[in-house]
């Protein structure tokens, strides 16, 4: 099993260099950044691939080492200075999809797994734990009109949950969930090449019970609200944005409209920890609470004002390594409920 292949042991990974948007030029450039460590794929890359793309851990976390109780704890946890990078940039997706289409068409290949392998496998299994918790009621507040019934080898039933994977890529992780007992399954990605990705592979495999959709999170067109949102690496994305800290806002706007009442955001980030997302979530719900006591917000907006996250979970059982000293993870998995 590939996963994330960490920096050689004697790299300084605190001061490695992430490509910024200033080294946005072509496709040369895109090259060399993509020269860092690589995420491998059990799916199929070769050599040349791995160099040709930038590794998530280095790239997407913008080089910052933390420790592992940072990305797990309840401790607060600095905040890291992220600097812009190229990842930000749809135009560095829409090349890098362009990429992998061509690949896939010639080789087979199904691109990258951000984070690798070991962590979508985990991401997915785990949500569906937690979603049993919630819908056995060991979290409060359960999912509103999900239904989920025990079959007698003690399998959920999750048919009557709809899911959607924001920022999906080449919609591996949705596959994941398929195995996991989902089968409404909408992934949606602002490149095209990753929405005709994914659905190449789907039609290959014969999944077709899955849906992608070209769409932005940030200006979403979909109108319908899901159970169970995932994202893995795209609010890291658009934090990588020039404007990342007013689009991240953005973000939580939009995605709480995603998430049907009392349904479940799961984000897997390698750019925040967990105590940096809940602390942005509660940013958020503050801002709802802020403008719901403004009298002047207009009658038709009146029903956003009721849309907060909580926490209720994390992954605590991510892979650790050593590294200077210290022991070390790069990804966090924290799950929201939706009031
Ligand atoms: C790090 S990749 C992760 C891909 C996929 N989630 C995975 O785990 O393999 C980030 C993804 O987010 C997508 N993305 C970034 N900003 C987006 C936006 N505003 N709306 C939709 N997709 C976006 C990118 O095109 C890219 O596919």
């Amino acid at each position: 099993m590939a996963g994330i292949r960490w920096p050689p042991e004697d790299a300084e990974v605190s001061h490695a260099r992430v490509p910024t948007t200033a080294d946005l030029i072509s496709d040369d450039d895109r090259s060399v950044a993509a020269d860092s460590w690589s995420i491998k794929s059990d799916y199929g890359s070769t050599l040349d691939d791995e160099q040709r793309h930038v590794d998530a851990s280095d790239a997407l976390s913008t080089g910052t080492f933390r420790a592992a109780s940072d990305y797990s704890s309840d401790k607060e946890a600095p905040d890291a200075e992220v600097e812009p990078s190229m990842l930000g940039l749809q135009s560095y997706w829409d090349a890098t999809y362009a990429d992998e289409l061509a690949n896939f068409h010639e080789h087979g290949h199904a691109g990258e797994v951000w984070f690798g392998v070991e962590v979508m496998e985990i991401v997915a299994s785990w949500t569906k734990n937690l979603c049993i918790d919630v819908v056995q009621g060991c979290v409060r507040n359960l999912v509103d009109g999900v239904g989920s019934q025990s079959s007698e080898q003690g399998a959920y039933d999750f048919s009557g949950w709809s899911v959607l994977d924001v920022g999906t890529g080449n919609g591996l992780l949705l596959r994941e969930l398929a195995k996991q007992g989902f089968s409404d399954l909408t992934g949606i990605d602002y490149s095209e090449g990753a929405i005709g990705l994914a659905r190449s592979l789907a039609d290959r495999d014969g999944l077709t019970n899955m849906n992608f959709l070209v769409d932005d999170v940030l200006e979403t067109k979909l109108e319908k609200q899901f159970q169970l949102v995932m994202d893995k690496g795209t609010l890291d994305a658009i934090g990588l944005h020039p404007d990342g800290p007013i689009k991240r806002m953005s973000y939580w706007d939009s995605v709480s409209r995603l998430v049907a009442p009392g349904g479940i955001l799961v984000v897997t980030s390698c750019n925040s920890t967990k105590d940096e997302l809940v602390q942005e979530v509660e940013n958020f719900n503050q801002r709802r609470l802020t403008g719901s006591q403004n009298p002047e917000i207009p009658k038709d907006q009146e029903a956003c004002r009721d849309l907060t996250f909580r926490y209720i979970n994390h992954v605590r059982s991510y892979p650790t390594f050593m590294f200077g000293g210290s022991e070390g993870s790069r990804v966090s998995t924290v799950a929201f409920l939706r009031s």
